[in-house]
């Protein structure tokens, strides 16, 4: 079943129901304000970061589900509703939501009367923009009521919906004509205020929740819409809402304007007061006059298109198959700068108040956007590396803005510092930037420990070798990759935190799969090196790789795929001696990425026996058997029910290694269909079963052992986005960006007969076109650059701010 469709043209999803089988969310915003924005206007907006400056509530585990957002109420006689469905569920006669790049739009009609909201952040300011258009499509006048809405946050949004006690008491306001200044907390020690205003006189406003809904009420039956009035009420305490009345006369065919925004303003102090405890409002009121109009919002909409158009431009797919098209060369690179911008701290499944910036995610993420924003990607390096450890070790997360590292889920993850090796040799494959090795960047946040970005490097190659195990694997520590094999937990305790808590240091867990990552991105440590004059180093790095290697043979090998791990009493773990949990995805995926086996048949035989036991109509599920009880010495991994999450779901984050790993075998035709199986958009029909957007990857979907096998969670925040980006672009399709220029390999399904890349890269354009009518999957038979033919895979650096013209024939 389907609830929309791809407006490929326009680079929007269509929902043509607003009961779509989750919120499907779209993100406003991408640099310092943001707005999370479902299809039914659901949703909340904050200022850089989610849990410290959040400007309106919303309530996550509602019910109904996706409680909160910017309503609008529309009243006509005595017919009230709410255009964009919710809250109110109206029965509407016409409903469309567009998610776009970074704008949505609602359309609906009832009564005659035709709604148009158009939702985004406008570049280089601080606010959501709301554009009503109203238009009278029947053949009378009408006398609209036009009531607004949003919930205000007390800005901590933790503290919001804990510290009752005090919040009760604090809820401040101020309105002036048509803006509502949310200054909770602004007397004392906040130099910031929220404001929600419309460009046009109102009837009368409220600002107290009880006054405007009734104590007892939903958001679906606002005692003041229905009594047809505004209150003008001030909020004191309890909880500020932001609400403009305003009346609409429309003559047939006549339509309407309003500009609303929800913005946040800031001011230095000593200039935070205009009279005594009257706010200074110079900041909204340079922002309001900004957006005063729909001519000026409508240009600001151009901008922001403009902005994506240019990004996305960077790179671009056309094929035959619109559906890889769309999500490889549109929606699977904007899911990257959401990614990119939230980490793991803001959607629909994550709250916001509980998961920073992580190290390992944010250098994953990297993968996804670098070729899109080279600058921030440079600054983002910069600001994990500082989180590092002097032993090379690091913080899991840290907090965005203060770009500290912080304890909440502690440190010890040992494969963490080998993700900055991955993120630096993409920054550096992509720019061809090695200046960045030169920069001083701190040590646990602590300028005095400050060294190079190459000694962190250094440190983070060092790290796997000095913490080994008793078979010369690296140590687990709190866990690697898999944040659910704590395998020196030993949690007992309801409520302990798996990742944090230790009451077993063995000592003695290793991680193979640490091992492989060692092995896939040691090899860039070592030609970094070598391209900077340090060749000794690059030679110990290469002798250390290459005994890792044989580490991983003898003592990471189980006889037909990869093992995973050792626990804390050494024993394996993705054996077939093991009774569940006998094969693993990730050590299997990432050993043959790491090219480990290809030249004697172990490489082959790993993905064959994934194939065989982890596969699954709707992905690679991540280990099986699944764990049917909890074990102590394992962890979080068996305390999920068998099929969710890491106890064997479908965790599509690890999908694309096998899809990579595949294309190191040459084998297109499996390639793309490990690709295929998690990629949203070819289950759109399959809408009900999958229930995310079929516009965004989802970290998870059911395996088979579960009940809902083939239901998808986690939507948006997950490293699928970056890792299916690399494997679409840089594998299956082939255009890799290396250190001398960017490699042409492509290794497609036999079927794929043609298609065409354009890839921005180091300051030129290549329009690359494929021919495979040999209907081969890997190998190529000739390139041209320009009409010449070029030897080798690899198109040169031209940096000449022109297009090239490249034609690719594969064959045998
Ligand atoms: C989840 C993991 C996640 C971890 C973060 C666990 O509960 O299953 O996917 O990475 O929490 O702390
Ligand atoms: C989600 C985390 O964000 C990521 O870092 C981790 O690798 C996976 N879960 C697997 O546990």
């Amino acid at each position: 079943m389907k609830y929309g469709y791809f407006d490929d043209t326009a680079r929007e999803y269509v929902i043509t129901r607003p009961d779509t089988p989750y919120p499907w969310i779209n993100y406003l915003g991408c640099e310092d304000f943001y707005g999370l924005f479902s299809n039914t206007s659901g949703g909340y907006a904050f200022y850089r970061d989610a849990r410290m400056l959040r400007l309106t509530r919303y309530r996550y585990n509602n019910v109904p589900t996706d409680g909160g957002g910017r309503y609008f109420y529309l009243r006509d006689g005595g017919d009230i509703w709410t255009p964009s469905w919710m809250p109110m569920k109206s029965e509407l006669d016409r409903y469309e939501c567009r998610h776009g790049m970074g704008y949505s739009m609602i359309s609906s009609a009832k009564n005659g009367l035709a709604y148009q909201q158009t939702s985004f952040v406008p570049m280089g300011d601080t606010c959501e923009i709301h554009k009503l258009v109203l238009t009278n499509e029947s053949d009378a006048a009408k006398d609209i009521d036009i009531f607004s809405f949003v919930e205000f946050c007390l800005w901590n949004a933790n503290d919001d919906m804990t510290n009752f006690q005090r919040n009760f008491s604090i809820g401040e306001v101020e309105v002036e004509g048509s803006r509502i200044y949310h200054k909770t907390e602004y007397r004392e020690r906040r130099n910031h205020y929220a404001v929600w205003a419309v460009n046009t006189t109102v009837a009368g406003f409220d600002t107290d929740r009880q006054t405007f809904l009734g104590l007892y009420n939903g958001f679906d039956h606002p005692e003041t819409v229905f009594a047809g009035s505004a209150n003008n009420s001030i909020a004191s305490g309890w909880a500020p809402v932001g609400s403009h009345h305003i009346k609409a006369k429309l003559a047939p065919g006549e339509s309407k304007e309003y500009v609303f925004v929800l913005g946040y303003c800031e001011n230095p102090d000593g200039q935070k007061w205009e009279s005594l405890g009257v706010i200074n409002k110079a900041p909204a009121n340079a922002l309001l006059e900004k957006y005063a109009t729909s001519e000026a919002v409508d240009k600001a909409l151009e901008n922001l298109q403009a902005y994506w158009s240019g990004l996305l431009g960077k790179f671009t797919v056309e094929a035959e198959d619109k559906a890889m098209a769309r999500m490889a060369g549109v929606w699977n690179q904007y899911q990257c700068m959401v990614t990119f911008n939230m980490s793991r701290s803001a959607s629909y499944f994550e709250s916001g108040i509980g998961r920073g910036m992580g190290f390992r995610d944010s250098n994953q993420d990297l993968l996804g956007f670098v070729h899109l924003v080279p600058e921030r990607a440079r600054a983002r390096i910069l600001d994990i590396a500082a989180t590092q450890f002097p032993d090379g070790s690091a913080y899991h997360q840290y907090q965005p803005l203060t770009k500290r590292g912080n304890n909440e889920v502690g440190s010890g993850f040992n494969d963490d510092p080998l993700w900055l090796i991955l993120g630096v040799a993409a920054y550096i494959k992509e720019t061809g930037d090695y200046g960045i090795l030169d920069e001083m960047v701190p040590f646990d946040n602590n300028e005095e420990l400050a060294d190079t970005l190459f000694v962190h490097l250094q440190r983070s190659f060092n790290h796997p070798l000095e913490k080994t195990g008793p078979h010369g694997l690296p140590l687990i520590g709190r866990a690697d990759w898999n944040d659910c094999l704590n395998l020196n937990c030993f949690s007992a305790t309801p409520g302990e935190s798996f990742q944090t808590t230790a009451n077993f240091e063995s000592g003695v867990a290793e991680s193979v799969l640490i091992a492989a990552i060692f092995a896939f991105v040691g090899p860039d440590y070592a030609e970094i090196c070598r391209r900077t004059g340090r060749k000794e180093e690059a030679d110990r790095a290469d002798k250390a790789i290459a005994g890792m290697i044989e580490t991983v043979k003898k003592h990471g090998w189980d006889g037909d795929w990869f093992l995973r791990a050792y626990d804390a009493y050494g024993k394996k773990i993705g054996s077939h001696e093991c009774e569940d949990g006998k094969i693993f995805i990730e050590s299997n995926g990432f050993a043959v990425m790491a090219g480990i086996g290809l030249d004697d048949g172990r490489a082959k035989k790993a993905l064959d026996a994934v194939k065989e036991h982890l596969d699954t109509p709707y992905g690679i599920v991540l280990q099986q058997p699944a764990y049917k009880e909890y074990h102590l010495e394992l962890g979080e991994i068996s305390s999920y029910p068998p099929g969710y999450k890491e106890n064997a779901g479908i965790f599509c984050h690890n999908n694309p290694w096998v899809t990579i790993a595949e294309t190191m075998l040459g084998r297109g035709d499996r390639a793309f269909d490990t690709y295929r199986k998690i990629c949203p958009t070819y289950r759109e029909d399959d809408s009900l079963l999958r229930r995310t957007e079929p516009y965004v990857y989802a970290q998870m979907v059911a395996g088979k052992d579960a009940v809902r096998h083939g239901e998808a969670k986690n939507s948006w925040l997950t490293g699928t986005a970056a890792w299916t980006f690399v494997s679409i672009s840089q594998y299956i399709l082939g255009i890799r960006p290396a250190y001398d220029g960017l490699v042409v390999d492509p290794c497609v399904p036999s079927d794929m007969k043609s298609f065409v890349v354009t890839r921005h890269f180091r300051g030129a354009d290549y329009r690359i076109s494929v021919d495979n009518s040999a209907g081969v999957e890997k190998g190529i038979k000739s390139i041209t650059l320009d009409g010449k033919p070029l030897s080798g895979q690899v198109l040169p650096v031209l940096g000449d701010g022109r297009v090239h013209e490249v034609v690719v024939v594969m064959g045998r």
